[in-house]
Formats: structure tokens, sequence, C-alpha cells
């Protein structure tokens, strides 16, 4: 979910950055949403629902909604569309409500 190339805007892209994804080392750019870094690695479910248990992935990309919450550096209920990338950081899916460890 990285613009490359657009035609009005222009998109800085931060250094790259390592983090990892449940022990996957992965690269990201720095600065840009940790869910767009997933979701150019592939990754599509963020976290699964409460009740029901269905996978969750991107739905409002803004921070408006709960589809996008996961377990960023051990703390629960981040919302990954609107939190930055930084090197090293350790992003988990999330299982329901979320523990906080
Ligand atoms: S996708 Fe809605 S808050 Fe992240």
């Amino acid at each position: 979910m990285r613009i490359i190339d657009h035609p009005i805007l222009e998109f800085n892209k931060g250094r790259p950055v390592r983090f990892t994804f449940e022990g996957r080392e992965l690269v990201g750019h720095e600065g840009e949403p940790i869910a767009a870094a997933l979701h150019a690695a592939g990754v599509r479910v963020l976290r699964v629902s409460p009740r029901l248990h269905r996978p969750r992935g991107f739905f409002c990309a803004i921070g408006n909604c709960s589809s996008c919450l996961m377990v960023v550096d051990g703390t629960p209920n981040v919302r990954v569309c609107a939190e930055p990338l930084h090197e090293g950081m350790r992003v988990e899916r999330q299982e329901g409500h979320g523990e906080i460890r």
C-alpha cells in the first residue's frame, strides 16, 4: 500500500528501518504507518476480532475504527494505520481485546 508515484502529490520516503512482525524481521520506511509497511510485506490480517474470532485488516486506514488494533512493543490496541514506524519496533497480531503485559 505504498504510492510510489503520483501526478500531483510528492511523497518523501523515510530511510529503511528494520522491525519485527511476530518474530519475523521486515523492512519498512521510517515514519510510514506500520500498517503500510506490513501491507507492503504481504501481511493482510492485522488482528482477530474479540467475539467471532474473525480476521481483520485495513478498514478506514485513518485511525477512526478498530480494525487494525495490534500489539506494538508490548502495548495492545495500537491503531497501526496511524502509528509511524520506527527502527526496532516489535509488532504482533492482537487476539481479541489484547492484554497489557
Ligand atoms: S484501519 Fe481503521 S483505525 Fe486503522
